[in-house]
């Protein structure tokens, strides 16, 4: 099964998670990049603002052959209830995703984040097969090795 995980981060937990999903799917990995809303300054209130009014920013990543793997995981934070708006834009692109599609969010626990793993399905060509959702506080403490090895096995058991 040859995997590539595609993510956005701003502050390093979606990258995280991404990392220990490839570790256990032995999964390429790519991320997408968003200089517009890169740490430090208030840029943070901008990202909340064009997240909330659907604004997509310019994204830069390498182009990997999305049809040439046999499943993508995309993952991203939640950012006002919803999928970060770079990978918005990246969906937007209408990328040639192949048939197996799975997703993942962190998110700060303080909203449920059920609204973005809809939002995140709603814009796939097809049905998504799983969505994982994680806390900061999971991807940073002692939930993340056990989370992430459950739902990847549940993939490869789907292969
Ligand atoms: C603009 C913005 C909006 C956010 N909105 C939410 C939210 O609605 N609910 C939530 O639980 N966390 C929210 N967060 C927190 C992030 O989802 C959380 O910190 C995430 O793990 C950060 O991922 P990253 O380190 O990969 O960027 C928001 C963060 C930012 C910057």
């Amino acid at each position: 099964m040859r995997t590539l995980i595609v993510y956005y981060t701003r502050t390093g937990t979606t990258r995280k998670l991404a990392n220990a999903l490839a570790a256990e799917l032995r999964a390429d990995v790519e991320e997408i990049r968003c200089d517009r809303y890169r740490p430090g300054g208030l840029r943070y209130l901008r990202a909340g603002y064009d997240s909330l009014q659907g604004n997509m920013p310019p994204i830069e990543m390498s182009q990997k052959p999305l049809t040439e793997y046999d499943l993508v995981l995309i993952g991203a934070p939640v950012w006002t209830s919803y999928p970060a708006i770079p990978i918005r834009a990246f969906l937007g692109t209408a990328p040639d995703l192949p048939a197996r599609i799975a997703v993942f969010l962190t998110h700060g626990g303080h909203s449920p984040p059920e609204k973005a793993v809809e939002m995140m399905a709603s814009l796939m060509p097809r049905q998504i097969e799983a969505a994982l959702t994680l806390s900061n506080e999971d991807v940073n403490g002692d939930a993340l090795p056990g989370a992430t090895r459950t739902f990847a096995e549940g993939l490869i058991s789907r292969d």
